[in-house]
């Protein structure tokens, strides 16, 4: 059975991407087999996996074809294989725009994601994750937090990213219908945190202090060197985690030996 891992948080630009991509990265070099999901129309996962537009089916078609029930048995031509990460994904490009329709045409539009990923082909990878989009009220994130066994918040070290949190925790337990979060959640990365700011500390200790051990000991720094990262007409794209001389791939390996030693 695969462990299904969605990234997610209600905020922009926080590192959801960043961290979708080297924490797969990081179960890939811990010997787990791994699949990224790539849920947002800007494809930007896909992009550092690589990804070409090679009129192939993609994320988009693996949904709409669940919902219309007409659909190819063989699932794995959704799969496509990263070179530069040695990691399997699905692909998603701006078509995904037009799949609110869709989901919202199936009589249980919540579960359409955990109907696909629940088929016996997707339990022979030991993770999933799915890079969610920024949404408030978004069926695609209501669909990947219901298939989902766990949730990953990438907490960006200021303000706005803390106080979305309760908000968030409450959306999720409300999907999984139960009073006690804890369980579900893979735990709460800290990320773009600068050592040097009294907004990032007071962040750091006031996550720490509300939410106790989920929170992961070592949060993610903020570098340049995770931009040059994402930037795909870069050579030093790609993920960190190979990286001994980086501090954000470390971070990052950090949190992923933590989530794979989670036998929950
Ligand atoms: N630790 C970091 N230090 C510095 N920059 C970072 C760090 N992590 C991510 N970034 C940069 O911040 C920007 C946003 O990161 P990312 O795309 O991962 O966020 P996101 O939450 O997925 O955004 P979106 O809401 O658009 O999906 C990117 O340019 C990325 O390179
Ligand atoms: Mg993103």
């Amino acid at each position: 059975m695969s462990k299904i891992i969605a990234v997610a948080i209600e905020k922009g630009g926080v590192g959801k991407t960043t961290t979708a991509l080297n924490i797969g990265a990081g179960l890939h070099l811990l010997k787990k087999s791994v699949l990224l999901v790539d849920l947002d129309q800007q494809g930007h996962l896909s992009r550092w996996l690589g990804y070409q537009p090679d009129g192939k089916p993609t994320v988009s078609e693996l949904i709409y074809q669940e919902v219309s029930g007409i659909r190819s048995n063989d699932d794995s031509l959704f799969i496509r294989h990263s070179d530069r990460e040695d990691i399997d994904y699905i692909p998603a490009n701006k078509m995904l725009g037009g799949i609110y329709a869709v989901l919202g045409n199936d009589g249980q539009s919540n579960t359409v994601l955990d109907r696909i990923f629940h088929r016996d082909f997707f339990s022979q990878y030991d993770y999933i994750l799915f890079d969610c989009p920024t949404a408030v009220d978004n069926l695609l994130v209501s669909n990947a937090l219901k298939c989902s066994d766990k949730l990953l918040l990438p907490v960006q070290a200021e303000k706005f990213a803390y106080d979305c949190i309760p908000q968030m925790l409450q959306r999720y337990m409300a999907i999984k219908q139960t009073q006690d979060v804890k369980p579900y959640l893979a735990g709460m990365l800290v990320t773009m945190y600068s050592r040097q700011t009294k907004m990032s500390n007071e962040v750091f200790a006031a996550l720490q202090e509300s939410y106790g051990s989920l929170v992961f000991s070592e949060p993610v720094p903020m570098l340049q060197e995770a931009r040059n990262s994402t930037d795909d007409d870069n050579a030093l794209c790609g993920s960190l985690v190979h990286r001994k001389s980086s501090r954000v791939g470390q971070a990052y390996l950090a949190a992923a030996k933590r989530i794979a030693g989670d036998k929950k």
